[in-house]
């Protein structure tokens, strides 16, 4: 079997605990975009564990990684996470992979986010700063490195890095006035430092995912990042630099798309979003709070107040179309648990229409009006419960309205971080 798993909104949904949960069931879980830019948080017996690069199903002590070519590596990130996570005690060798054809985030890379974003000022993304996005324009523009680049050659790595620095280095000098640019020895060296490490782990990934597709092994894609900050279908441009939809996985991976079994969609039960852009269902700030209380809505990677909202059914929409979604996976129901009122926007209202599809325009999109529908709130504790049933009866009403309104199953509902605080609703949907 082999599912897609992907986040629905603006990200840090809750795929890290969902994908550690449904590896019990999984061979190989697979990460194909992003990077260290994602924060993906598991929580095992009241220990929490952040994982930014290495997929999530790394805690589940036999099951095999994979980092595919859609990924962009910073080696030295790899390295600090490895060693994390030995310092646990878990082991990566041997069940962990990387793409040969997976680029690299060198330093500059990163230096040039940073101060892209502050020249930006007002007007910046707010990335994470970990020089994602450029290093994507390098793979589009033909000029970045690859994993393989740092194995082969060395004079052709020489050649490769400054042809990719002449550019940057006048744009440093004449566009942000920096005299001193990046040094092409330098960087080098400094990327001939992780030789030994790439050495250990890369591997040809299409071939070791398709191996294991074919035996009969379940394997899991694991979405990054989120459907509204793909590079395509996003909020452009306060988007991420790489596809986190369903579509994105066949591409990043190495695999073809008649080998995917289902696609599930990870949702939050209200909205929240890092970083710059439109957010038609923001909070006010009082609502604001106290939810980014509870549900400790604070950056996995930059630790970043996360700006919060209430759920947006168009946005899920848009997400269950643009992935086609098979189920959704319902996340942190128990941060609703004090309200005495939930919202649920069921559509958007520009210049006196009713819009029920999330708009492509952005300035559109700025426009939006929310239209909401009041439920009441459960004010009950709920992280303990363990099945459907025992949900008070608000709470299931909202989970119902949910699903009639998206016309789409709910797999399962998590009510709490650690793997145990999960609701199952329906195994048919599940790997
Ligand atoms: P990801 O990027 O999608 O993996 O999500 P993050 O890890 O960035 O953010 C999700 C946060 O919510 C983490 O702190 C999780 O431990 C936490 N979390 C996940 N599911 C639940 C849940 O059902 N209830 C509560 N209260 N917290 C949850
Ligand atoms: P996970 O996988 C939430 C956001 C940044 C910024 C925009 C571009 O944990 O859900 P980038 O550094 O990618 O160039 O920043 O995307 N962003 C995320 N927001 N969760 C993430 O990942 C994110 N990864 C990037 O905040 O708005
Ligand atoms: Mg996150």
């Amino acid at each position: 079997m082999v599912f897609i798993v992907v986040g629905t909104q603006w990200g840090d949904e809750g795929k890290g605990k969902i994908i550690d949960l449904l590896t019990d069931r999984a061979d190989m879980i697979v990460r194909y975009q992003g990077g260290n830019n994602a924060g993906h948080t598991v929580v095992v017996d009241g220990e929490e564990i952040i994982l930014h690069l290495i997929p999530s199903g790394i805690l589940h002590s036999e099951k095999h990684c994979v980092i595919g070519s859609g990924v962009v590596i910073n080696p030295e990130a790899l390295q600090s996470e490895i060693e994390f996570l030995e310092k646990k005690g878990i082991s990566v060798d041997g069940r962990f992979y990387i793409s040969q054809n997976a680029h690299i985030i060198t330093p500059y890379h990163i230096q040039l986010d940073v101060i892209k974003e502050e020249f930006l000022g007002k007007e910046s993304i707010g990335t994470t700063k970990r020089g994602v996005g450029l290093a994507y324009t390098d793979k589009m523009a033909r000029i970045g490195i690859r994993v393989v680049d740092l194995l082969e050659d060395k004079d052709e790595l020489r050649e490769k890095l400054s042809h990719s620095l002449f550019e940057k280095n006048c744009l440093l000098k004449n566009a942000y006035g920096q005299e001193e640019g990046f040094d092409p020895g330098r960087i080098e060296k400094d990327l001939l430092a992780y030789t030994d490490l790439i050495d250990k782990y890369v591997a040809d990934t299409s071939v070791i995912i398709n191996q294991a597709i074919d035996a009969g092994k379940t394997v899991l894609f694991e979405g990054a990042q989120g459907t509204l900050l793909d590079i395509d279908y996003g909020t452009y441009p306060y988007v991420t630099s790489s596809n986190p939809i369903a579509g994105g996985a066949c591409v990043g991976a190495g695999v073809g798309p008649t080998k995917i079994d289902s696609v599930l969609g990870v949702t939050k039960a209200y909205t929240t979003r890092v970083g710059n852009g439109p957010f038609p269902t923001e909070m006010c700030q009082y609502h604001s709070e106290e939810v980014r209380i509870k549900g400790r809505e604070y950056g996995a990677t930059t630790g970043r107040p996360r700006r919060c909202g209430w759920l947006d059914i168009v946005a899920v929409r848009y997400a269950v179309r643009l992935n086609g979604l098979k189920a959704l996976i319902i996340t942190k129901l128990d941060v609703l648990n004090d309200l005495d009122k939930i919202l649920v926007c069921t559509g958007y209202q520009y210049k006196g229409e009713l819009i029920t599809e999330f708009p492509q325009s952005q300035k559109i999109l700025k426009e939006c009006k929310p239209v909401y529908e009041e439920l009441p709130g459960w004010q009950e504790e709920i992280s303990h419960l363990k099945a459907y049933a025992q949900l008070p009866s608000k709470a299931k009403a909202y989970l119902e309205r949910i699903k009639e309104l998206l016309q789409i199953e709910i797999a399962i509902v998590s009510v709490g971080t650690e793997r145990n605080q999960s609701i199952i609703l329906d195994e048919r949907l599940l790997p």
